[in-house]
């Protein structure tokens, strides 16, 4: 029984002892988003994601789990995944019931939407690590440890009576405990590996350059859009030479639909400033052959040129993004 899990890790870790090899997601957690309109209107959504990828969906008509991927069931059989949906059918029917009915006593205005989100999650050394929490109007309302709910400091009295309530439901605790502690991390680890083609592949970003909405007289918005790169992990920033800029702002990662991600770096310089500058781009999948794109040189087209000089990716970088830089550095 402990040996299995032991054989996967070595799949899913190759080379073994570093952890960092493995650039794929590490988690399997199920939301639940409900919405309570009034006293006789609610609607439940629930989907399923390895870590900011949704691998699932509910279809709350017909009562049955949506399969984003053909690999999504992992190793679940159907007869499992047939009972795990009447599990989640039985679940919502009545977790709308008991909320409605104990809406007045906890002096829940409608609207209100209740958030939830339990899965488990993988760790450097291989152990698996269940949770549950809940939130109540987007704040933090009870979790679960070891069994155990735990009132969130923000959910006050109403969140501590909650919990205590909650452990009354002996079997739900047990149906809870159970997915989570047992089924969640067979199943982590087995969609893991159904999918690892997919999770664990290397896609190259482009990159382009642009200038923003300037921020005052004189003074430039240097903008480097960096995107359709996976995994997730990215390096970008403004350099003088070798030198990297300070006051880089980074916007948030962005997904694009195809499970790729986008990322925007913006500087701040004075226009005198400008020339000389470069956006400078490290990724898994550029294997250390850094995208870098040079400010300016308009009338020349843009210079591009990639650290370690590879054909690869400098035929890549003077591609689309030569001429999206052209484009765009004019407007
Ligand atoms: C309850 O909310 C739903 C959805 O917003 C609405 O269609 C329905 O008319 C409401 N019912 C009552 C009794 O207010
Ligand atoms: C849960 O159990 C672990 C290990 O036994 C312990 O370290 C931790 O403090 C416990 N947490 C709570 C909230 O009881
Ligand atoms: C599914 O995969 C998990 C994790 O690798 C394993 O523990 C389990 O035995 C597998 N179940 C089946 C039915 O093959």
């Amino acid at each position: 029984m402990l040996l299995l899990p032991f054989q996967l890790l070595a799949v899913l870790f190759p080379g073994g002892d570093s952890e960092d090899a493995f650039q794929g997601p590490t988690s399997f957690r199920v939301i639940q988003i409900s919405s309570f309109a009034n006293s006789t209107w609610a609607h439940n959504q629930g989907s399923g994601w390895l870590d900011d990828l949704q691998i699932q969906g509910w279809n709350s008509d017909s009562g049955t789990a949506i399969f984003l991927k053909p690999w999504s069931k992992g190793n679940i059989s159907d007869e499992e995944v047939a009972e795990l949906e009447e599990l989640f059918q039985v679940y919502f029917f009545l977790f709308t019931q008991e909320i409605q009915g104990y809406a007045s006593e906890f002096q829940l205005e409608y609207p209100f939407q209740i958030q939830g989100i339990a899965g488990c999650e993988l760790h450097a050394g291989g152990s698996i690590v269940s949770f549950l929490r809940g939130a109540l109007g987007g704040l933090d309302f009870l979790s679960f440890e070891n069994d155990t709910c735990v009132p969130a400091p923000e959910g006050g009295i109403r969140s501590r009576i909650f919990c205590a309530l909650i452990m009354q439901y002996k079997i739900a605790i047990y149906i809870v405990k159970k997915l989570l502690v047992e089924i969640c991390p067979r199943y982590l680890l087995s969609v893991l590996y159904s999918g690892k083609a997919e999770l664990q592949r290397q896609v190259k970003p482009e990159a382009w350059l642009s200038s923003g909405p300037s921020p005052g007289p004189g003074r430039l918005l240097l903008v480097c859009h960096v995107s359709g790169f996976y995994p997730k992990p990215v390096w970008v920033r403004w350099m003088l030479g070798e030198q990297e800029q300070p006051g880089i702002q980074h916007s948030d990662l962005l997904p694009n639909a195809d499970w790729t991600w986008y990322l925007r770096a913006t500087l701040d310089v004075a226009a005198g400033e400008a020339a000389g500058l470069s956006c400078r781009v490290k990724h898994s999948s550029l294997e250390g052959q850094d995208i870098i794109l040079h400010w300016g040189e308009k009338e020349l087209g843009p210079r591009l040129d990639v650290g370690g000089g590879g054909p690869q990716a400098e035929r890549q970088a003077l591609g689309k993004d030569g001429a999206r830089q052209m484009k765009e550095g004019e407007g």
